[in-house]
């Protein structure tokens, strides 16, 4: 499975901080046994993250995209809504899944608005901007997505074994 990390952070973009999220999930997915086919580091805003978006999933050059940053309550935070303009098939239950074991190690975990969903075979998942708490999301969401993902690109046909 090929995986696309992209970092939101405008203080990224303008070299004025180092992204040290998106080695994080990097390290987590290759460790999963999935393929980093592309990295990019994007200011906040919506039509940065949306076209880099559709660009990726219109021309199937990834199956899983994780952004980290940007879910949060800061007027330039906008990944969820970048996210959403482009997304055809909402998947809800993986955000709400971040944050319910968010929640068991910080009441903050209720500040992330992160969305994810499907366009065209892709998957679409944002992760908050910290690197502990990428680390957290992504450690308990990842074994599900390897899952999900098999459906949508068709490799498992149905959910009979759940484990
Ligand atoms: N989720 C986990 N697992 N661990 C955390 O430390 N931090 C929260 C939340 N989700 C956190 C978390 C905080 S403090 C914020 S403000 C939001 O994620 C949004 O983060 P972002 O704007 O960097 O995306």
């Amino acid at each position: 499975m090929r995986v696309a990390i992209i970092t939101l952070s405008d203080s990224g973009c303008a070299g004025q901080r180092e992204d040290r999220s998106g080695p994080v999930i990097r390290a987590l997915v290759e460790a999963a046994g999935y393929t980093v086919v592309h990295t990019a580091l994007l200011p906040d805003g919506v039509e940065p993250l949306a076209s880099e978006l559709r660009r990726l999933c219109d021309n199937d050059l990834a199956d899983l995209i994780l952004t980290t940053g940007g879910t949060g309550f800061s007027p330039t935070d906008l990944t969820p809504e970048a996210t959403l303009s482009v997304v055809e098939r909402p998947a809800p239950g993986i955000a709400e899944a971040m944050r319910w074991q968010s929640l068991q190690i910080t009441p903050r975990a209720m500040l992330s608005r992160a969305a994810a969903g499907i366009r065209k075979g892709t998957l679409i998942v944002n992760l908050p901007g910290s690197p502990k708490a990428v680390r957290e999301c992504l450690e308990f969401i990842l074994p599900s997505l390897a899952h999900g993902l098999e459906i949508l690109r068709g490799s498992a046909g149905n959910c009979a074994s759940p484990e």
